[in-house]
């Protein structure tokens, strides 16, 4: 088998937007990681190198990326083999789809190298497979966006239908990242694991009328739909001064604002680059009133998913 490489990045995601626990992500602009991969023919998967993170393990039985690749591996032809080396552009336990990138990067590089012959739709199913080692569920929120760029519905998880929404073009996202951790699979934990019809009603309602707010660029009805009955009343008491932030945005002009992900990071969405640059000022004062170390970023919605680079 000849020796081949591809450098490609996965972009961070936003994932759940209040109203979509597990459904919908939105793709960002930055951070990213950096994944560079080798076929060998070895028939083994080697992390050879992790940049930008000494915490994650090399051993690629507990690495989302040893995750995906093996299980590619195994699907390829006998011999099939990779060498990895991963720059982490996102922190572990951010909210804002760490793994869910280096799990999209991963199946995106080896796809490339296999001369695609997967679809994109088993891509997304290969990465899930990092979340599955990450978090303990194979949720797809944010590989999906992380591998096709724009704003993904997981319509069904079994079996896996996934939709790509209609992006509003002055669709801004605004990312306070806390310098905390939190881990997705403490976060899910925490959760109930049955709602009560009436919760159910509401938040349905809420993710109806996202969906729609995209669909007909209504920027109100998009920032009204911004409310989470189910995950953010339980994982808000892990994000130190959530509500005063999410209050910040709020008053600074965005549509609405909520947990990325299973948290730390709060995000905002925004109309417009100017109001994403107020929103990412107000939000950036309330942190440093509250004294917590932290990053800010803004960006439209990212059209592009994993790529070469
Ligand atoms: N939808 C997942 C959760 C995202 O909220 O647990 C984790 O990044």
């Amino acid at each position: 088998m000849d020796q081949k490489n591809v450098r490609v990045m996965a972009p961070a995601t936003v994932s759940n937007l209040s109203c979509g626990f597990d459904v919908i992500g939105l793709a960002l602009g930055e951070p990213y990681d950096i994944l560079e991969l080798e076929l060998t023919g070895s028939g083994t998967v080697e992390i050879a190198e992790i940049r930008g993170c000494s915490t994650l393990s090399r051993d690629p039985r507990k690495n989302v990326v040893g995750a995906v690749l093996r299980a590619i591996a195994e699907r390829a032809d006998n011999g099939t083999g990779f060498r990895v080396v991963l720059e982490k552009g996102i922190r572990p336990g951010s909210g804002i789809g760490s793994s869910g990138a280096s799990a999209a990067a991963a199946a995106f590089a080896a796809n490339e190298l296999l001369e695609g012959i997967f679809t994109p739709h088993e891509m997304i199913l290969f990465a899930m497979e990092g979340e599955r080692l990450a978090s303990g569920a194979a949720h797809a929120d944010n590989v999906a966006p992380a591998l096709l760029g724009g704003i993904t519905l997981v319509r069904s998880y079994e079996p896996l239908d996934i939709v790509q929404l209609h992006v509003p073009d002055e669709l801004w996202c605004v990312v306070i990242h806390p310098d905390t951790e939190i881990k997705t699979s403490v976060a899910r934990g925490i959760l109930d694991k049955h709602i009560p019809l009436d919760t159910a009603v509401k938040q349905w309602g809420n993710l109806a009328g996202l969906v729609a707010g995209l669909y007909s660029e209504d920027y109100d009805l998009i920032g009204r739909s911004l409310a989470d009955f189910v995950a953010e009343p339980k994982r808000a008491g892990l994000i130190s001064g959530f509500h005063e932030l999410r209050a910040a945005a709020l008053a600074s002009g965005a549509l609405g604002a909520g947990i990325s992900g299973s948290g730390p990071s709060v995000f905002a969405l925004c109309r417009g680059a100017e109001s994403a640059a107020e929103v990412k000022l107000g939000m950036s004062e309330a942190m440093r009133s509250g004294g917590i170390a932290f990053d800010a970023y803004m960006s439209p919605v990212s059209p592009a998913g994993a790529r070469l680079i």
